[in-house]
């Protein structure tokens, strides 16, 4: 099995600007990379670690226990951050990282669906006690829906006709499978598109995975719940590798250090937003990361510091 290899792992670490006595976040556990080296910079300090994925706790613990500090895994989804730490008697947070998308253990494992390169069940879930499934979207979502997954998730430029394939193959039969998906996206291209570089079926499946796990609500509604529990001088670090990700964490860490006047009271200075945005532009990996690991190469992490 491929180790998953965690982007911008030093830089994400060294922007969290670790207390040794704080409590952090990690909302992506995955395989522990991130996780392990927050943990070695911790001394009384705490660090949840929250997945959504039950299997990413195996993977991680036995890396993490190593360290022998204290953490706590949280199975659940980052869109409960807020009352999962209350539960835990925690308000306040000093830090937080999200490091979007799949591990590289999601993808290897064959049944969970995710890779167009391996026959599987139509699945897709991040989380496998959730009832939606890329089959369910795949069998039973409108043209329309498909279309609109399609284009706005994957940037598909032959979103329609792949919709249309897909609704007229379903009626014959369910299309159940990875293999049989990427079969049915091959007869809806043209042979020249067949021809270019790069795997046909790569933005459709991103794009239900993407649908599937409703991945853009569920961040965006996690960070606004974040940046309210981050105590002064935390930090909240963003690795995304979907443009629609970026956009969402830019326009809201914007908002958060912009401040907003109320009528009729004197202009507000940028330093009086609660928010110091510490990213103007995204920090990326270099080339060597880049050529080392195919999934940096689309990695952008933004940071904004509570004043
Ligand atoms: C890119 S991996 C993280 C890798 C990790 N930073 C490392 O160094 O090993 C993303 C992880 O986040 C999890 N995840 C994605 N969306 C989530 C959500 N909404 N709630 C909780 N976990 C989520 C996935 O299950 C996956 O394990």
């Amino acid at each position: 099995m491929v180790q998953h290899k965690s982007v911008l792992l030093e830089e994400a670490v060294k922007q969290l600007h670790i207390k040794p006595n704080g409590i952090y976040v990690d909302a992506t556990t995955g395989g522990g990379g991130h996780s392990s080296e927050i943990l070695k910079r911790l001394s009384n300090g705490h660090l949840y670690c929250f997945d959504q994925d039950e299997y990413a706790y195996k993977r991680s613990k036995e890396c993490l226990d190593s360290i022998g500090k204290s953490y706590t895994f949280i199975h659940s989804n980052f869109i409960h951050l807020k009352n999962e730490l209350l539960k835990l008697g925690v308000s306040k947070i000093d830090g937080i990282l999200y490091d979007l998308g799949v591990s590289s253990f999601q993808l290897d494992m064959k049944e969970r669906g995710f890779s167009y390169k391996q026959d599987a069940y139509l699945d897709m879930r991040m989380n496998p006690s959730q009832l939606l499934t890329a089959y369910e979207i795949v069998n039973t979502y409108s043209y329309e829906e498909l279309v609109k997954i399609f284009y706005q998730y994957g940037e598909e430029p032959f979103s329609k006709s792949i919709a249309r394939q897909i609704e007229k193959e379903r009626m014959d039969k369910p299309i159940r499978t990875t293999l049989e998906l990427v079969e049915v996206i091959k007869r809806s291209l043209p042979q020249k598109v067949l021809k270019q570089k790069g795997h046909p079926a790569k933005q459709v499946f991103q794009a239900l995975r993407i649908a599937v796990n409703d991945e853009l609500r569920a961040f965006e509604d996690s960070i606004q719940q974040a940046l309210k529990l981050l105590n002064s001088d935390g930090y909240a670090v963003v690795i995304t590798f979907h443009s629609l990700e970026d956009r969402i964490c830019k326009s809201i860490f914007k908002n958060a250090s912009t401040p907003h006047n109320i009528e009729g009271l004197p202009i507000m200075l940028e330093e009086e937003a609660p928010f110091e945005l510490i990213t103007h532009k995204p920090i990326v990996p270099n080339v060597e990361e880049i050529e080392e690991n195919n999934r940096a190469h689309s990695a952008k992490m933004r940071v904004i510091r509570k004043r």
